[in-house]
């Protein structure tokens, strides 16, 4: 791993999830144009991030990171993204407030459509293709044709990330964000929703609280940082070719970059400590995240943390386990304790949906009760082990899907047909995320008054 490192350096070693293109010729001509566009993010907002990070890294905030499982070229409007963009900030807002701690917000968006997927192939009715992989690289139409990776959809892909990208910077920016308009939207929610009364108290609170800040003259119109908010973008990296036509140098700093969204990971399934993934990551200089599935063990984590963070920068590192509910107590106590005694500065953060997925008839879906336990549980690992349980890493939708089973409204498997419009995994629909969030907030706040408690009796 000490050899020299290049944007390409990846391409010498093996590789995993990365589709055969039968047309290289066109390959290479679109990684070239795809090198002359614009970034699509700055270095110095990347590093930003990662300050953020390194924050939650210590204990001082809390990481929500959520999105589809995969963009797509056909959801694609305006509409979805501010839904989207409206419910992430209503959870920063409950999260915010009723967990009292900061929030750092990223978003799994413009640019998440590469697909990881278990099998090579996919077989229906006796005809087997090719998996879909993503609409980066062919299309989910079960056609022989369909499934051709075709290099020029990474255009595409470039095409509408800035596009979202865009509007996500003017909502960010532009007055959208606007903690009253947050909150009002909330109070939406939460006079419809199933389990009214248990959030009832928190958006009186707030409301409370913005009121007071109003009468002593502090309001969106007189503080312009209760009109913006940083929002970030990820996704995982896992189409090199793309990654490294978007990796640039900073001017600032010499440092490389890669452009293509302010976070990236690597997943699961590409995680290997000599192939191409781990390569490609070591050098990039963005806040990147490391899946950690059952298969992971202590000295595997190990040695990917001294390869990847070999300076151990608080924020460079997220580690976002996913084992499923009833794995979290036989994998997470082992690694968290020996970041712990390695002293590394690594966010841990708890995705609670891919180690969920079951099936319902023709339909993956995910319990609500399934992911809210593996949530408890991650907080429970970390409480015994004296380690900071960082961030929630999902998968969601502003629009009122039927994916994920359970939740205050009791989705059934018999409701999923309604609506399952998913092109990959299962995500929360709006009501369950910011239900999930205000059960999410009393474990942060939980932690957070816990970690307070012994300091206030040292000083007795
Ligand atoms: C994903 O985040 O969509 C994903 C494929 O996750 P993992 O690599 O953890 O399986
Ligand atoms: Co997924």
């Amino acid at each position: 791993m000490s050899e020299r490192w290049t944007p390409e350096s990846w391409r010498a070693k093996p590789v995993q999830q990365i589709p055969d293109y039968p047309d290289q010729a066109a390959l290479k001509a679109v990684e070239q144009q795809l090198a002359g566009f614009p970034p699509l993010v700055f270095a110095g907002e990347a590093r930003k991030l990662k300050k953020a990070l390194a924050k939650v890294a210590n204990g001082e905030a809390f990481l929500l990171q959520g999105g589809d499982c995969a963009e797509s070229f056909g959801e694609h409007s305006a509409d979805n993204i501010r839904d989207f963009f409206r419910l992430f900030l209503q959870m920063a807002v409950v999260l915010t407030f009723a967990g009292g701690s900061p929030v750092v917000k990223v978003g799994r968006i413009a640019g998440q459509f590469a697909k990881p997927r278990s099998t090579p192939t996919e077989t229906i009715g006796g005809v087997e293709l090719p998996s879909y992989k993503g609409d980066i690289v062919n299309d989910n139409e079960f056609t022989a044709a369909a499934r051709i990776p075709d290099p020029r959809r990474q255009l595409e892909a470039y095409r509408q990330s800035a596009a979202t990208l865009n509007l996500i910077r003017a909502f960010a920016t532009g007055g959208y964000a606007n903690l009253d308009n947050a909150h009002r939207w909330m109070l939406g929610f939460v006079k419809d929703a199933p389990a009214s009364s248990r959030y009832n108290e928190v958006a009186e609170r707030i409301t409370e609280a913005l009121d007071f800040m109003r009468a002593i003259g502090i309001d969106p119109e007189t503080h312009p940082e209760m009109r913006t908010t940083d929002f970030y973008t990820s996704h995982e990296a896992l189409l090199l070719g793309y990654e490294q036509a978007m990796t640039r140098v900073d001017s600032t700093t010499g440092d490389w970059y890669d452009t293509s969204g302010h976070m990236v990971w690597i997943g699961d399934r590409t995680r290997q400590l000599d192939h191409a993934h781990v390569e490609f990551f070591r050098g990039i200089r963005n806040p990147i995240g490391l899946k950690c599935g059952p298969s992971m063990t202590v000295d595997g984590l190990m040695k990917l943390i001294e390869v990847l963070d070999p300076q151990n920068q608080a924020g460079r590192l997220t580690l976002i386990a996913r084992f499923g509910a009833d794995k979290v107590f036989d994998n997470l106590p082992a690694l968290v304790r020996a970041t712990k005694r390695e002293g590394r500065n690594v966010v841990w953060s708890c995705d609670p949906m891919h180690g969920n997925t079951v099936k319902a008839g023709n339909y993956k879906t995910r319990p609500f009760d399934l992911i809210m336990t593996e949530v408890k549980n991650f907080f429970a690992v970390h409480q015994a082990e004296g380690t900071h349980a960082g961030g929630l890493h999902l998968e969601m939708t502003g629009k009122n899907v039927t994916e994920c089973t359970g939740g205050a409204r009791g989705m059934t498997d018999a409701d999923l047909n309604d609506r399952y419009h998913t092109v990959c995994d299962p995500r929360l629909n709006a009501e369950q995320a910011l239900e999930l969030a205000f059960l999410v907030a009393e474990l942060v706040k939980r932690e957070r008054s816990g970690r307070e408690r012994p300091e206030v009796e040292a000083a007795e």
